[in-house]
């Protein structure tokens, strides 16, 4: 197997393009290192001879083609995003731009790369389109997304990977390349941008800022570790079906201010000079449009790929702040690009 992860120097990239590496499988990283991508987060893989990096856009549709053609991956995993659901609502187009065109250009590249392979070769070739719950909007109170979910996108952020969705399959139906689609859940664990919940709220919460929770707190999220979105991914390119698409839920559904506590617990015992930490909590303007409640039915995926997310939450997340106690650079150069304002009120929305 040689792979291709666009997006490998951010969050869930990099783990993935580490758990690659780290079975010797040659992997290739393409990213275009925005404000979200760091080398930093590839540091632990830097050294290794299965190991390629380059920087470029995936809308860059000679630099990919170069790349494939230079590296001949039988997988892709397509994992480059603007991933923030409230940058998306302040700059929707730049969102749009790569979550939308950016798939475009990895398709289309993809394709004529693909049609040129052997018969086996294309048979065996996978495109793994890592995609979101958020695709499905808000659950209602009892029920739960399922891969026959109606598409129903609130935010921008969502918009763009559903319109993503929709180029995947309309490639797979149209052109045969062999498109698999993971809608995956809220992802929590190390190298996590610290605009994300979890990263903000531990490093607030460790330097004694506010914890600004939006709105009641009571929105509804499946909680998984990062090392099982990894493994989930890896599952859908090994046994996945082709044209077809896979939840990758951890049966782990908790409201916001749920997992804030439980931060804040955590922070209680590893700085218990500062405690209660629970005192920092506020509540703040909700995030317009905000879903609440994304709850996935991870069976297929269980069912059909003999994976399950499989990560104790407590122990999970108790490593997670321990990773960003103990790494202050890499907290310190997300500084350097993020002071952890405010985004997303819908003030300068275009
Ligand atoms: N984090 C989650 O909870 C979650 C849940 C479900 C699905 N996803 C999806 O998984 C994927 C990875 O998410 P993440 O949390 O690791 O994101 P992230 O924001 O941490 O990383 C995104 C990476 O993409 C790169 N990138 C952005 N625009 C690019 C462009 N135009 N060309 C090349 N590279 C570009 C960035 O530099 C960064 O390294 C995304 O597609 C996201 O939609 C994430």
């Amino acid at each position: 197997m040689r792979a291709l992860v666009t997006g490998g120097a951010g969050f869930i990239g990099s783990a993935l393009v580490e758990a690659l590496v780290k079975d010797d499988i040659p992997t290739a990283t393409l990213d275009a290192l925005t404000y979200a991508g760091s080398l930093a987060n590839l540091a632990g893989v830097a050294d290794a001879e299965s190991y390629l990096f380059v920087e470029a856009d995936v809308r860059n549709r000679k630099a990919v083609e170069a790349l494939l053609e230079a590296h001949q991956p039988d997988v892709i995993f397509h994992l480059a995003a603007e991933t923030h659901v409230d940058r998306s609502i302040d700059a929707p187009l730049r969102t749009f731009a790569t979550n939308i065109e950016g798939t475009y250009e990895m398709l289309a590249a993809t394709t004529a790369y693909w049609s040129r392979l052997g018969a086996p070769a294309r048979a065996a070739f996978r495109f793994v389109q890592a995609s979101s719950d958020e695709v499905f909007g808000s659950a209602t109170e009892g029920s739960v997304f399922r891969e026959t979910s109606r598409y129903n996108p609130n935010s921008p952020y969502a918009a763009s990977k559903a319109s993503a969705d929709y180029l995947a399959r309309t490639w797979s139906m149209s052109f045969g390349l062999p498109v698999i689609v993971a809608h995956g859940c809220n992802t929590y664990g190390p190298r996590q941008f610290p605009e994300k919940l979890v990263p903000l709220m531990v490093l607030n919460g460790s330097e004694g800022r506010g914890l600004p929770i939006y709105g009641t707190g009571a929105q509804v999220r499946d909680w998984m570790h990062v090392d099982d979105h990894v493994s989930g991914l890896r599952a859908l390119a090994a046994r996945g079906s082709p044209g077809e698409s896979y939840l990758l839920g951890a049966r782990n559904p908790l409201t916001n201010v749920d997992i804030v506590n439980r931060l804040c617990l955590i922070l209680d015992r590893v700085r218990p000079d500062a405690s209660p930490h629970a005192q920092l909590i506020s509540h703040v303007d909700d995030r317009p449009g905000h879903d609440h409640r994304y709850v996935s039915d991870p069976s297929k995926a269980e069912n059909s790929l003999g994976w399950s997310a499989e990560t104790d939450f407590e122990a999970g997340l108790a490593a997670t702040v321990k990773w960003y106690l103990t790494n202050g650079d890499w907290c310190a150069q997300t500084q350097e690009r993020y002071q952890r304002e405010r985004l997303g009120l819908a003030r300068a929305a275009q």
